[in-house]
């Protein structure tokens, strides 16, 4: 039993240890999107298309799937990413010419699909908001400290409220996080259902159990 207890002991501790490991330089702020919310991931994918598709794809989502899961139809989806350019059943890749990012920025934008999953949802809406200028005028970002992606959002950051701000790229967080994990709203709500099917099956299991044992002596 103690030996139990010790190996119990010690495997609640691995994921302690493993999470101090590596991360970000600064304290993330907590994004506080919500997957349920579909107007919050239809405004993120508008944003996404207007401020991050020039460079960005999410080159393992198609447009129909899209739709379907934040509640648009094939029409509206083409219309509001895609400014009719594409077909639905197409991957939602980045307009820009193969190379010119190359030559422009020195580094290839990352595909955008797995990034939350990769660096946290926490992290892009930290990261969105950690651009700052520095006492010669040039933008520089304390998550993602001499980045070479421009503060795309800056307009939005200068025009808008704080508070209007921050849900924007709330928005974009979420919607981030959703093309992440399409199915993982699906994946919780399976995740409940199978429990309590388990705990019924347990108890139907116990009730057979004392059936079984009843008229033996033990
Ligand atoms: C002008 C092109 C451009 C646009 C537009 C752009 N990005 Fe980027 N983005 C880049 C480049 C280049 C990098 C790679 C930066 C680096 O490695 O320093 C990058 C990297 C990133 C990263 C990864 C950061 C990291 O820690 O590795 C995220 C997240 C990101 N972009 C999100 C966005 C979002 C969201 C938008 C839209 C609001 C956007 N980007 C718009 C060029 C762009």
């Amino acid at each position: 039993m103690k030996k139990l207890i010790l190996l119990f002991s010690f495997l609640l501790a691995v994921p302690f240890t493993v999470q101090s490991a590596g991360g970000p330089s600064i304290e993330l702020e907590e994004a506080g999107n919500n997957l349920r919310d579909k107007d919050s991931l239809q405004r993120g994918a508008e944003l996404f298309t207007n401020y991050c598709m020039a460079c960005h794809s999410v080159k393992y989502m198609r447009y129909n799937r899209i739709a379907r899961d934040i509640g648009w139809t094939d029409e509206e989806v083409i219309a509001k990413m895609s400014f009719g350019m594409n077909k639905v059943v197409d991957h939602v890749m980045t307009r820009m010419p193969e190379g010119v990012a190359m030559e422009s920025m020195g580094v290839e934008p990352p595909d955008l699909s797995l990034m939350s999953r990769l660096k946290g949802t926490d992290y892009i809406y930290t990261f969105l908001r950690a651009y700052y200028q520095d006492e010669n005028g040039n933008w520089n970002n304390k998550a993602l400290v001499g980045t070479s992606m421009p503060n795309v959002l800056e307009g939005m950051q200068r025009h808008a409220s704080e508070e209007d701000y921050a849900q924007a790229v709330r928005d974009l967080s979420n919607f981030l996080e959703y093309v992440g994990e399409p199915s993982k709203v699906q994946r919780y709500d399976l995740g409940w259902k199978v429990i309590a099917f388990l705990l019924v099956l347990l108890l139907l299991t116990y009730l057979l159990k004392r059936e079984y044992w009843r008229d033996i002596k033990h």
